[in-house]
């Protein structure tokens, strides 16, 4: 267990997070130390309960979970209840059958993981708004500077938004802490953008059915999204599934499936207009600042994919 790099996972978890946290648990080249909870998809006491019992469900270790934001900086909590189920996690009635959180907020035990470990011992993926890691720098900067990378799953990456025209969900839903969190002048940072699971990495008809017919853990998670499911069929005219945090997984733990990245200058508008919430990508320096983070804005479709079934499914042969 000692040559796996370690991971600390904070997530919202709604139905795609819930994938995602499926696939890290069952790569073994990798040790989550523990899942920090923020509102987001569902309040986070639901997030907590979607988070443990997909740790149940996944069928491997099983770290602890601490809840941390129950509320945004500001902004009144918006959920995302058409995109995930009332509960997150499609209505099924899912529910840990153990496990429960563990006691300590997750900001505090985010710092305190951090503060003994080594620099650039533990890799930071966030698969929601992100008020911990916001509320973490305001806290303990210097503490926040000891992680290594940083994968965050926001932004619209260089397409357009998810919950309004320009703007992606978990940034939307704490515009202000995406703000502290870019202009934080941590290094190593990466935004996932909402456009890096849209094309030809939308898991089709066919790839659904087969990751649900793959075993109980597919069936698990194809299931867990039958809204998003549904809302697509209405979008699109197809079962299709738009996999945010996943694609954000899999460009964290799997970085050869990342097809397109670069550095550039970015900050969030969180002025009270239409834009708020959205992520201006300086693609071309206007803005003759540095660049402060890295935006992967697509994945290799077969390498993503197949690492989906890898962790999650058998593997067909092609
Ligand atoms: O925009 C997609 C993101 O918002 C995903 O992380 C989804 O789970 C929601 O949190
Ligand atoms: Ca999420």
């Amino acid at each position: 267990m000692t040559n796996r790099k370690k991971l600390i996972i904070d997530t919202d978890c709604g139905s795609d997070d819930a994938m995602a946290i499926a696939m890290a648990l069952r790569d073994p080249r990798y040790e989550i130390l523990c899942f920090t909870i923020v509102a987001g998809n569902v309040d986070a006491r639901q997030a907590a309960s979607n988070t443990l019992a997909t740790i149940e469900r996944a069928g491997s270790y099983e770290p602890p979970v601490y809840i941390g934001a129950e509320r945004m900086l500001l902004k009144e909590l918006a959920f995302a209840y058409e995109t995930h189920g009332m509960d997150g996690m499609g209505d099924l009635g899912i529910r840990p059958e153990r496990l429960s959180p563990a006691k300590g907020h997750g900001v505090l035990k985010l710092l305190e993981i951090l503060r003994e470990s080594q620099e650039g011992e533990i890799d930071l993926i966030t698969l929601g708004p992100l008020t911990n890691l916001a509320l973490a720098i305001r806290l303990e900067p210097e503490t926040v500077r000891r992680a290594g990378r940083i994968v965050m799953m926001g932004s619209a990456g260089m397409g357009g938004g998810n919950v309004t025209a320009t703007a992606e969900f978990n940034i939307w839903q704490d515009g202000e802490a995406a703000k502290i969190v870019l202009e934080s002048g941590l290094q190593n940072m990466m935004l996932v953008g909402w456009d890096a699971c849209l094309g030809d990495c939308m898991l089709n008809e066919r790839e659904i059915g087969r990751l649900r017919d793959s075993g109980d853990l597919g069936r698990f998670t194809v299931d867990i999204n039958r809204a998003l499911m549904e809302l697509n069929r209405q979008r699109f005219g197809e079962d299709c599934l738009d996999m945010a945090d996943p694609a954000a997984m899999a460009a964290a733990l799997c970085p050869e499936c990342v097809r397109e990245v670069g550095e550039y200058y970015c900050e969030v508008d969180t002025s009270c207009g239409p834009g708020y919430g959205t992520v201006l990508v300086d693609r071309y320096g206007f803005s003759g600042k540095a660049p402060n983070v890295s935006v992967c804005s697509g994945l290799w479709p077969q390498r993503y994919k197949d690492y989906i079934f890898q962790t999650l499914g058998s593997c067909e042969k092609r």
